[in-house]
């Protein structure tokens, strides 16, 4: 299949390389998703990263979209706005779950295929800009990541992004790492987002259940131990300054966090009132 753009016939899916069986790295996990549970993810990711949609029909990834395919489609169309010829293939390691995402694929534009974290023996040589793994890792033992990260990174073009994170079963609150693919053999994490829609009364303590899987278990670690308390105690400062909306709570802690705890939390309006904050760099090295 093809397509002519900019004069050139381009590859608008990605072949497999040869008809050998690729067998997919990783293990078999519960599938268990809903409807727009990444909903936040999505559009943090159109709001700070939508160069990464931009090009001649750039590939977007999920890997482990579960047992429904309804978080990798609603991923495609909530960034199609950006680019109407973005391509988004789902990969699961659970044959079942391809086989019953087929009926929602589109010939070109929008796949499923059986696939692990070793993106590059599915993609055929082609790269990905995104690349999102989401409530995938935490159900792995935490020695798995670092190779698990470095294998989907291998499918990014450089520039190109890896999500990794986790949420609640409903995706009120979400937590997730972005790293971002620098050389060919460099995957730099970016910034640490933490999400919320403000449905539930939220404090930082929730947030503690849902970090990437890197820093879930490291919560008595220094760095993070330190952070949380922070924040904790900005968010206090927040509710004594007379702030009484959870939204006004959240952007004015955030301030504290980054005027008085000297975190680097990206304070821009739009990104704090939406719910989101970004923690630039690693909280753990
Ligand atoms: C809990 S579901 C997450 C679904 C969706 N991403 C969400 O956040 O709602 C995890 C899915 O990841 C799949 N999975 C686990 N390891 C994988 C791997 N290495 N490659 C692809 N899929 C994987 C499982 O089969 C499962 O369906």
């Amino acid at each position: 299949m093809g397509c002519l753009a900019q004069g050139k016939l381009c590859t608008i899916w990605p072949m497999s390389p040869s008809k050998r069986i690729i067998r997919p790295i990783g293990q078999p996990t519960r599938g268990k998703t809903a409807l727009n549970r990444l909903r936040q993810v999505d559009i943090y990711i159109a709001l700070t990263r939508s160069a990464c949609l931009i090009g001649i029909s750039p590939l977007v990834v999920d890997v482990g979209y579960g047992a429904q395919a309804w978080t990798a489609i609603e991923m495609w169309e909530r960034w199609l706005p950006f680019n109407p010829n973005l391509r988004l293939l789902g990969l699961e390691i659970d044959p079942e779950r391809v086989a019953a995402a087929q009926p929602y694929a589109q010939p070109g534009v929008l796949g499923f295929r059986l696939g692990g974290f070793n993106l590059t023996d599915v993609l055929g040589g082609e790269k990905a800009t995104i690349i999102r793994a989401y409530n995938v890792l935490r159900q792995y033992e935490e020695e798995a990541v670092t190779d698990a990260l470095y294998k989907m990174g291998q499918a990014l073009v450089i520039r190109g992004i890896l999500i990794e994170g986790t949420s609640t079963p409903s995706g009120n609150i979400v937590a997730f790492d972005v790293y971002e693919k620098v050389t060919n053999d460099a995957l730099v994490h970016r910034e640490l987002v933490f999400g919320t829609n403000f449905r539930q009364l939220v404090t930082p303590v929730h947030f503690q259940a849902i970090l990437p899987k890197r820093l879930i278990h490291h919560m008595q670690d220094e760095g993070p131990a330190a952070f949380f308390e922070a924040w904790q105690q900005a968010l206090r400062l927040a509710k004594g300054m007379g702030q009484t909306g959870q939204r006004q709570q959240w952007q004015l802690a955030a301030h504290f966090l980054h005027q008085r705890f000297g975190y680097p939390v990206d304070i821009r309006r739009r990104i704090l009132r939406r719910g989101y904050m970004g923690i630039q760099a690693s909280l753990l090295p």
